[in-house]
C-alpha cells in the first residue's frame, strides 16, 4: 500500500466555507471520499433559471443539507447572487445554522415548529411558513419585539401534505392579514407533479389569491414553481420561482435532460481514491455472498466508499466510475464502506488514483448513475453523508 504522504494532497483549505464540515481527523487521510462543490456551475445554473423565469426572483430551496452541498455552503454561495431573493429549508436547525454562519438573505422555514421555536426563529429573522390559526401567538411575539412577524402562508391545493386546505384558506389568510402583528410576505403552494392535475391545482390557487386580493388582502409574492414546474409550467412562475434540484445542475426527470429548456451543469461531484488493486483469477469471487464471479482472469479495484457515504447499494447494478478518464462498472455488492470496480484484463489503475462516482461530465453525471441504479436523483444527492468533507472548486 502506498503511503498517504505520497498521494496528491487534497487542498482542504480551499473549502473555507465548508470549514464547519471538516474535522481534524478527516484532514489526516486523503483516502477518505469527498464531495466537490463547483461554484461556477452553481452560478451558471442560477443564471439559466433566471433566464427561464424571465428574471423573476428565485427562492432557492437548500433543504436537506443543501441537496448534498452542505446547507451552509449552499447558503453562502447562493446568497451572493442578486437573482436569489431568499433561501428555503425544512428543518429548524438548518435555518439556525445559516444564521449562525452569517447568512443574511431572507430565510423561509418550510418545516414545522412549536411556539417557543417560533419566537426564536422570528428573533433571528427567519420567516415561518404557516397554515394553522396561530394569529394570537404571533400577536404575543410581535408585541414583545414591537415589530410585525414576516411570514409565508402555505395553501394545500391538492398535495395533501402540509398547508391549509384551499377550501378553508380564505378565513385563515384574512385573519392573519388583519393582524398588525403579521406581515404576509408570500403565499405558496406545492404541485403534485401529476401533469393532469397540476393545472387544476394552479387554478385553485389563482382563484383563491384573486378573490383575496380583490378584497384588499395583501399577499406578498405568490410562488409555486419547483424544478418540475420550471420545465413544465411557465404559467406557474407567478411572482417568484422556488426550485431546488435545478440549482444544483441536475435534471430531475430524464426527459428534461433531452428537452433543451435549461442547460444545467452539476454543481457537485462525489470522489474517492483507489484503495487497492488486484487480479482475480478466473473462478474467484468478490463481494458479500460471492455476488461477483470472475469469468476470466480480471483486475479489480477497491474504492473506500460505500452506502454509508451515500453511494446507493443499487450502484452495483451497473453504475460506472470514472478513473483516469475511462468508465468502469461497479460490480459485486456495495457494502457500508467499500465498492469494487471491474477494470478488465489489464491493471489500468493504481492505488491512489482519483475515482469519480459522479461529476459534471457526460457519462458520469448524477443522472447517469441514477439511470443505472434506477433510483431517484433526489436519493442520490440528498443521501450523501453530511460528514464527508466538502471542497470548493
Ligand atoms: C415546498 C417545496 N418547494 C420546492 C421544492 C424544490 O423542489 P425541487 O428540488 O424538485 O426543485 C421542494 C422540494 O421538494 C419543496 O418541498
Amino acid at each position: 500500500m502506498l503511503k498517504a504522504a505520497a498521494l496528491p494532497a487534497l487542498d482542504f483549505r480551499s473549502a473555507s466555507v465548508a470549514r464547519t464540515q471538516v474535522s481534524a481527523p478527516m484532514l489526516d487521510s486523503s483516502f477518505d471520499p469527498w464531495i466537490e462543490v463547483h461554484r461556477a456551475n452553481l452560478q451558471h445554473n442560477v443564471a439559466e433559471i433566471s433566464r427561464r423565469a424571465g428574471s423573476r426572483p428565485i427562492l432557492a430551496v437548500i433543504k436537506n443539507n443543501g441537496y448534498g452541498l452542505g446547507v451552509v455552503n449552499a447558503g453562502q454561495l447562493l446568497e451572493t447572487s442578486p437573482s436569489i431573493a431568499g433561501l428555503a429549508v425544512v428543518k429548524l436547525h438548518e435555518a439556525m445554522s445559516l444564521r449562525d454562519a452569517g447568512v443574511r438573505k431572507p430565510i423561509l422555514l418550510m418545516g414545522p415548529f412549536d411556539e417557543r421555536n417560533l419566537a426564536d426563529l422570528i428573533a433571528r429573522d427567519i420567516m415561518p411558513m404557516v397554515y394553522t390559526p396561530i394569529g394570537p401567538v404571533l400577536d404575543r411575539i410581535a408585541a414583545a419585539r414591537q415589530k410585525p412577524a414576516p411570514l409565508h402562508v402555505c395553501i394545500d391545493t391538492g398535495i395533501g401534505r402540509v398547508g391549509v386546505p384551499f377550501r378553508q384558506a380564505s378565513p385563515l389568510v384574512r385573519d392573519l392579514a388583519g393582524r398588525s402583528s403579521v406581515r404576509i410576505e408570500g403565499v405558496m403552494m406545492t404541485f403534485t407533479e401529476d401533469p393532469e392535475f397540476d393545472g387544476e391545482q394552479l387554478s385553485r390557487f389563482k382563484t383563491l389569491c384573486e378573490s383575496l386580493e380583490k378584497s384588499g388582502v395583501k399577499l406578498g409574492r405568490k410562488h409555486a414553481a419547483s424544478s418540475f414546474a420550471l420545465f413544465q409550467r411557465p404559467d406557474a412562475f407567478l411572482d417568484m420561482v422556488r426550485p431546488g434540484m435545478a440549482i444544483y445542475g441536475v435534471y430531475s426527470e430524464p426527459e428534461f435532460r433531452r428537452a433543451g429548456t435549461l442547460d444545467l451543469r452539476p454543481a457537485l461531484s462525489l470522489k474517492a481514491r483507489v484503495a487497492y488493486v488486484k487480479q482475480l483469477p478466473k473462478g474467484d469471487s468478490a463481494g458479500y455472498n460471492r455476488a461477483y464471479m470472475a469469468k476470466n482472469d480480471v483486475w479489480v479495484a477497491t474504492l473506500p466508499i460505500g452506502h454509508t457515504d451515500g453511494l446507493p447499494r443499487e450502484a452495483a447494478q451497473g453504475a460506472r466510475i470514472r478513473i483516469n478518464g475511462a468508465l468502469y462498472p461497479i460490480v459485486a455488492t456495495v457494502s457500508a464502506s467499500h465498492c469494487i470496480v471491474e477494470i478488465g484484463a489489464e491493471p489500468r489503475v493504481k492505488i491512489g488514483d482519483e475515482a469519480t462516482v459522479f461529476d459534471w461530465q457526460e457519462g458520469s453525471r448524477p443522472e447517469d448513475v441514477n439511470e443505472a441504479c434506477k433510483t431517484s436523483v433526489y436519493d442520490l444527492t440528498m443521501h450523501l453523508n453530511p460528514l464527508l468533507p466538502r471542497r470548493l472548486v
